[in-house]
């Protein structure tokens, strides 16, 4: 006998949050990005299943909501790496140089923002201001800051995390 024929199963779940989603956003004009936005925020990435859900429940072809997803750099459509980078571009730290933190970033990790590294360590990713744009700049891994950055620091910080230690 299965003692779990009632439990939710993972491809239920998924369709009640793309419903329910769905369900709220659907009298809004440009209702697409805001029910990406929202299901990635709840579910962490954006897998082609959900985007097949998205488009039926939403009445629109796949290619749509996969244009979309590709478009903007914020959509992920996979699960975000063990450690998220978050350079912040806000305007302190853009003047500070952080163009130059994400170049070199991007440069040693092979991605561009949006995207993970091969071995699912590292997420890029960029924000707006943080708050402490007396630090510029700015950058964040899984929350914690680092600031007044300069190139060199980028290998130390990566370095770090490859070591599985984090800088204290
Ligand atoms: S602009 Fe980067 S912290 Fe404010």
């Amino acid at each position: 006998m299965n003692t779990n024929a009632n439990q939710p199963t993972k491809n239920d779940e998924k369709n009640f949050l793309v419903k329910e989603v769905v369900a709220r956003h659907q009298h809004s004009k440009g209702a697409l990005i805001p029910v990406l936005h929202e299901i990635q925020e709840r579910y962490g990435y954006l897998p082609v299943e959900i985007q097949e859900k998205v488009a039926k429940e939403m009445n629109i072809s796949q290619a749509e909501v996969f244009g979309v997803i590709s478009f903007y750099s914020h959509f992920a459509t996979k699960p975000a790496g063990k450690y998220r980078i978050s350079v912040c571009m806000g305007t302190a730290c853009y003047v500070k140089g952080a163009g130059s933190v994400l170049d070199k970033l991007k440069e040693k990790l092979h991605v561009k923002v949006g995207q993970t590294t091969e071995d699912g360590a590292f997420t890029l990713e960029e924000c707006r201001c943080l708050g402490c744009c007396g630090l510029a700049p700015v950058l964040t891994v899984n929350g914690k800051v680092y600031g007044r950055l300069t190139i060199e620091d980028v290998d130390t910080i990566l370095e770090s995390y490859k070591n599985d230690g984090g800088i204290a």
